[in-house]
């Protein structure tokens, strides 16, 4: 199984409709792969971009890709712990009777409010997204003023997912030697109390993850505070 996600939690990178039936064209060549689209960032897209899903852009892949999404993001409902699916019966029957045998389903009130948050007004979510981009062009600029590190515009979700390539061999004002990702996130964390996430969590490195799903006036002091860490950098 394929497990695709776009736009991408950590990177923001999402698939154009040309992208999805380029990489479709790949699977139609291999019958024996099912595809997971997980859409769960569906709704916050930047620039116009068009957000499509690989059921929908290859109709000949449909009985074998399963459809994810939720109310997390788009509704900010992320305690409310619903997500859903849409899939061959067969798969969707089975995972109904996992799910029924184990937690038997989520709770009733939950899924209330996702309905109501599915059949109620949509408006917000446009106006919201414009406010996430100005927040994703705020970040994306100040971190690339930051010494060494190199930070791509994503089209999507709220995350930047910058290289800190620059920074690789350099040394703390306390003398420890950034050597990973890891040891710049925990630098980040130890001298400027900035909590990101390192690359090699996700498997990419020499990168670190920045969500952006906070206030304008915290994304400034956060990155002031990065740019003052990699200035400090020797
Ligand atoms: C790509 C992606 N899919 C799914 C989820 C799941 O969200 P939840 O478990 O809150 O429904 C997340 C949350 O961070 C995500 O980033």
């Amino acid at each position: 199984m394929l497990i695709f996600n776009s736009p991408s939690n950590p990177s923001g990178a999402a698939y154009s409709r040309a992208e999805l039936k380029a990489l479709a064209a790949v699977l139609l060549r291999h019958p024996d792969v099912l595809v997971l689209s997980d859409d769960m960032y569906e709704h916050i897209v930047y620039d116009g971009f068009e957000f499509t899903t690989m059921a929908e852009v290859e109709p000949a892949l449909y009985e074998r890709v399963l459809t994810m999404n939720g109310v997390s993001k788009a509704y900010a409902m992320t305690g409310w712990r619903i997500g859903y699916a849409g899939g061959p019966t067969r798969i969707v029957k089975t995972m109904a009777k996992l799910q029924s045998q184990t937690t038997s389903n989520p709770c009733s009130i939950s899924q209330a409010a996702a309905v109501a948050a599915l059949n109620g007004p949509q408006d917000f979510i446009a106006k919201r997204a414009r406010a996430f981009q100005e927040r994703r062009d705020l970040v994306v600029r100040l971190l690339n003023e930051a010494e060494g590190i190199s930070c791509p515009l994503p089209d999507g979700a709220f995350y930047v997912y910058p290289s800190i390539a620059g920074l690789i061999g350099k040394s703390t004002p306390d003398g420890k030697r950034i050597e990973t990702d890891l040891d710049f996130s925990t630098y980040l964390l130890e001298q400027e109390s900035v909590a990101a996430v390192h690359g090699e969590a996700f498997g990419l490195s020499p990168h670190f993850r920045v969500s952006y799903a906070t206030s304008s006036d915290i994304l400034r002091e956060a990155c002031t505070r990065i740019q003052r860490a990699c200035a400090s950098l020797r």
